[in-house]
């Protein structure tokens, strides 16, 4: 089965073509095209991602992604019944009618394309910012109605949540021919996941520790209250003056710094239950970078270095007791923030150390951020469910796990 995927929650715009072989649990993935397209420059001069700037720069760069998306899988091919009947071109201005650019491109170049084997379009449906979210949606609406393909609605959680199960197939091939083919043999499995299953995910906009039950079957078992893990970064980095997006510059920076130099707090540390705060944290943050005055580089260091320790210490000590509280078998880290270093060694200890027997699995660094390939994934698991009617699929910002 070959699936399109469009992801579009926010500041990238990502597109992947995938053939599914087989079924749950030992279904493979063969990726086919997998691209990102990153707005960060954009956002860069703003210091954080604003919605509506998301939202143009996505119309603006789906339909020639989409072509090299279709190129890279070998999909692309001209044909020559290009013409749009009148009641169907109004269907796609109706679709598209707040896209206008996108809307142009759409219709200038897709009549011209014959329709690829695709047996489903999976889309980023939410959580995410809203009109960012339409973009993509609109736009698998619109190829829907043009090559009748069904939509399926994933949620972006689910593809953090999966991505970390995600594990390469090593080619079959002789090394010579390897390094010739490693393009076209990029092939994932499932890694042997036993439920319950932990997952920790921490990306820009979620915080939250989610129980597995089985494939497709989640419960959202605490969430932060307020900012997420991946938000608290970014704002801290812009409080010490380094550019957008804050994790890995304050990854890098603390590097050279010393825990301990000034005292942060560790937020619902030692709460019963599962949840999250981080925007104590960040105000604690502010308030010893007022106290200072001027900060010199090393106290930079120091403090983007204190501050990932405080948000690496409650994340660990929390997923841990989460797994011992509920009986987990398995962990998996999903999200942005699972690209950082020290969040992924720590995890790795606590868990050697403290809960032996249990599995942790941890995505490729292309796999911690937002990627369409998880989205494919994730529309793979629910293509059995069934599809829904274009129609009644609306963006949801808020659309939680379930
Ligand atoms: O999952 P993601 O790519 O997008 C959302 O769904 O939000 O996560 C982006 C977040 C940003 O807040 C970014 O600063 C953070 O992940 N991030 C990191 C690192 N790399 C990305 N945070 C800490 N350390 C990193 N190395
Ligand atoms: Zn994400």
């Amino acid at each position: 089965m070959f699936i399109l995927s469009i992801e579009t929650s926010c500041d990238e715009t990502a597109l992947s073509i995938i053939e599914t072989d087989g079924t749950l649990p030992s279904v493979t993935f063969r990726v086919l095209a997998d691209n990102t397209l990153s707005q960060i420059a954009v956002h860069k001069e703003y210091g954080g991602v604003f919605p509506m700037l998301a939202k143009r720069e996505h119309a603006r760069s789906l339909v020639p992604l989409f072509i090299k998306t279709l190129q890279d899988a070998g999909f692309y091919k001209k044909t020559s019944r290009h013409v749009i009947e009148s009641p169907l071109r109004k269907d796609f201005r109706d679709i598209l009618d707040h896209e206008p650019e996108l809307f142009a491109q759409f219709i200038t170049e897709i009549p011209h394309v014959d329709r690829p084997p695709f047996d489903a379009i999976a889309v980023t449906r939410g959580p995410g910012l809203e009109p960012a979210l339409w973009v993509g949606l609109n736009f698998a609406k619109a190829l829907s109605l043009i090559w009748k393909i069904p939509v399926i609605p994933v949620n972006h959680m689910e593809g953090h949540l999966l991505s970390p199960l995600l594990t390469r197939i090593a080619p079959e091939t002789s090394s010579r021919e390897k390094k010739r083919n490693e393009r076209e043999d990029v092939r994932y499995k499932f890694a042997p996941a036993t439920f319950p299953l932990l997952g920790l995910l921490v990306s820009g906009g979620h915080t939250e520790l989610v129980l597995m039950h089985d494939w497709g079957a989640y419960e959202v078992i605490g969430e932060t209250r307020d900012d997420a893990v991946g938000e608290a970064f970014d704002k801290v980095a812009r409080m010490l003056g380094l550019p957008y997006p804050g994790g890995p510059e304050i990854s890098r920076l603390g590097e050279t710094g010393t825990p301990g130099k000034f005292a942060l707090p560790r937020p619902m540390l030692q709460s019963s239950d599962h949840d999250f705060s981080f925007a104590g944290l960040k105000t604690a943050v502010l308030y010893l970078i007022k106290k200072i005055g001027l900060l010199a580089e090393t106290q930079k260091a120091d403090i983007a270095r204190e501050f990932e320790e405080a948000c690496i210490e409650v994340l660990i000590a929390k997923t841990v007791r989460a797994a011992e509280v509920t009986g987990a078998k398995t962990i998996v880290l999903g999200g942005g923030v699972s690209a950082n270093k020290r969040l992924r060694k720590m995890l790795a200890e606590a868990v050697a150390e403290k809960l032996p027997g249990i599995s942790l699995y941890i995505p490729d660094h292309a796999l911690s951020t937002d990627n369409a390939l998880m989205i494919a994934v994730g529309g793979a698991l629910r293509y059995s469910s069934g599809t829904t009617d274009i129609a009644d699929i609306r963006a949801d910002g808020n659309w939680r796990l379930e």
